[in-house]
């Protein structure tokens, strides 16, 4: 019978599992020392491991004979577990069990030793899906748990979890597989399989599945049932994506400004049955790695792309202002969108490529973004030379006389803004990218909390050195391109409160005043 592959090629031992050496080298460090929690929590994305580290540790903890903190695999307890023949390990799936009752009877079990093992393990999986009460009962055998118990605690929606719960757990959070090592585990399957696959091809998955490790092997076993000899090609008709030069050409279209020429090209993608939907999903990505391009030093680290397509993509974004890039992904996004409630997606799709081809930006978004990308120029000039941004003396004064169409957000839009403000969880995992690119900035923001509204993320400490942190041009960049980094989406960085409200309201007006404080003109160039 086959086996699909995602299921054959689980990792049976900790130095399988890839790209989570945050979690399997501490977890073989306890093995080895013994110096066990009595429960655990994974969480993380999906298709990343959880479930998979869930056996592997059941193992590693009674194993009679483990080797450096992995599970042996040979001994009667390693094959009583894969076999089903030992019961101390006990897995519940919550999305099926959300009962107290089951809780109830786990309660009572947990209290007997385990019959053959050393330790009695539950692997709950899905746990944020246990109703209230089943939560209540679990508590309780996690305040005094026996000895002889280990729990395992597996989610993706950790934020489900009461917080009584999580206080009692080793925590370990899985990331996204970064896609270099999913691209190798991919050739070291295919090459199992007898078959091949280039790189390119193998990155591609990677990029598709988002880090996810299931969702590339599923799409594997899809395009080796198409070619023994997976090219990027066989990828993309497997995924049903365009073929790359379409997204290529339609942007050339926006940028020579020629609508009919895209619509052609729209026309031609439906006639051979693309989805209108995915295709407006592939233009965000192209748009997104335009956006990338134009703001990181090495896009390579993060775009996954052969080297030719990064070539002809640095060429377009080349010649594309950083504000309409943005303003376009915005553009396509609430066209996908609308699409997915049902629109004509075919006619969403062309109205969406004739408004991009005309150069306009969306309306509403253009006028913050020109303000901030101009209070940003200013602060990278000043910055770079002090002098450089020295009053230019002129007969206009310094103010928007540049731009006299340009309002500043009000204070009410700031408040707004503030109060639409939803805690950003991720900030923890944010912080944890800028500390691998720098300790210093990290531990500058020691502390701080953030908030998403919109398109900013809300940054809020009682410590002023992130926020002088945050002033120079490189730390906001790398700020940015970290929170880009772990929610896939652009923000703009505002402050969320001020020790003095009263001062103002509006972070972009204090940065701006404090800029002609420093008799700095705050204008366009
Ligand atoms: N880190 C990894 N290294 C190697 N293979 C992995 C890894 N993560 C996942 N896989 C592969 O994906 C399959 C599914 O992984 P697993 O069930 O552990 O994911 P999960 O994190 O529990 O996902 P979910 O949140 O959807 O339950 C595994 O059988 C394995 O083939
Ligand atoms: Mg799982
Ligand atoms: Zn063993």
């Amino acid at each position: 019978m086959y086996r699909v592959l995602y299921r054959k090629y689980r990792p049976t031992v900790f130095a399988d599992v890839i790209g989570q050496p945050q979690v399997t080298d501490t977890l073989r460090n306890e093995v080895r020392s013994g110096r066990l929690a009595h429960a655990y929590l994974f969480t993380g994305s999906r298709g990343t491991g959880k479930t998979t580290c869930s056996k592997i540790l059941s193992k590693a903890v009674n194993c009679l004979s483990p080797v450096d903190g992995d599970p042996c695999g040979e001994c009667e307890i390693c094959r009583g577990i894969d076999d089903g023949s030992i019961m101390d390990v006990v897995e519940i799936d919550a999305a099926s069990n959300n009962g107290v009752d089951d809780i109830r009877m786990l309660r009572e079990e947990a209290d007997f030793t385990p019959a053959n093992a050393k330790y009695r393990v539950y692997i709950i999986d899905e746990v944020h899906m246990l109703s209230i009460g089943a939560f209540n009962a679990l508590l309780k055998t996690l305040e005094e748990p026996p000895a002889h118990v280990i729990f395992i605690l597996a989610t993706t929606e950790v934020h489900k979890l009461p917080a009584t719960i999580m206080s009692r757990c080793q925590r370990f959070d899985f990331h996204r597989i970064p896609p270099g090592d999913i691209a190798s585990r991919l050739e070291y399957v295919c090459a199992q399989e007898g078959c091949t696959i280039d790189r390119e091809a193998a990155l591609l998955i990677a990029g598709i599945a988002d880090g996810a490790m299931r969702d590339s092997l599923s799409l594997l076993d899809q395009a080796m049932g198409r070619s023994e000899h997976i090219t990027e090609e066989t990828v993309r008709k497997t995924a049903g994506l365009a073929d790359k030069s379409s997204l290529i050409a339609i942007c050339d279209c926006i940028l020579d400004k020629n609508p009919a020429g895209a619509i052609d090209l729209i026309d031609e993608l439906h006639r051979s049955s693309k989805d209108m939907a995915r295709l407006c999903e592939e233009l965000v990505e192209h748009f997104r790695a335009m956006m990338l391009i134009r703001t990181m030093k090495q896009p390579e680290s993060v775009l996954v792309m052969s080297e030719d397509d990064l070539k002809k993509t640095r060429e377009q974004a080349s010649k594309l202002q950083l504000s309409f890039i943005i303003s376009a992904i915005d553009k396509l996004q609430s066209s996908y969108d609308r699409m997915l409630h049902g629109v004509n997606r075919r006619i969403e799709m062309e109205m969406t490529i004739v408004h991009l081809c005309s150069g306009e930006r969306s309306s509403d978004l253009s006028l913050l973004i020109q303000r901030v990308e101009m209070l940003e120029s200013t602060l990278a000039r000043l910055m770079a030379d002090p002098l450089a941004v020295r009053p230019v003396t002129s007969a206009r004064p310094a103010s928007n006389a540049t731009l006299p169409q340009q309002k500043p957000p009000s204070s009410d839009e700031m408040k707004k803004l503030r109060e639409n403000a939803v805690p950003m969880e991720q900030w923890p995992e944010v912080l944890e990218e800028i500390a691998k690119s720098s300790k210093a900035v990290s531990t500058g923001f020691e502390g701080s909390t953030a908030y998403i509204s919109g398109k900013f993320v809300l940054v809020d400490s009682d410590r002023d050195i992130c926020f002088e942190l945050l002033r120079k041009q490189q730390n906001r960049e790398r700020m940015k391109a970290a929170i880009f980094k772990v929610t896939g989406k652009s923000y703009s960085l505002g402050r969320y409160s001020y020790p003095d409200e009263k001062k103002t309201d509006d972070a972009l007006s204090q940065l701006a005043s404090e800029l002609k404080a420093a008799g700095i003109p705050v204008s366009g160039e």
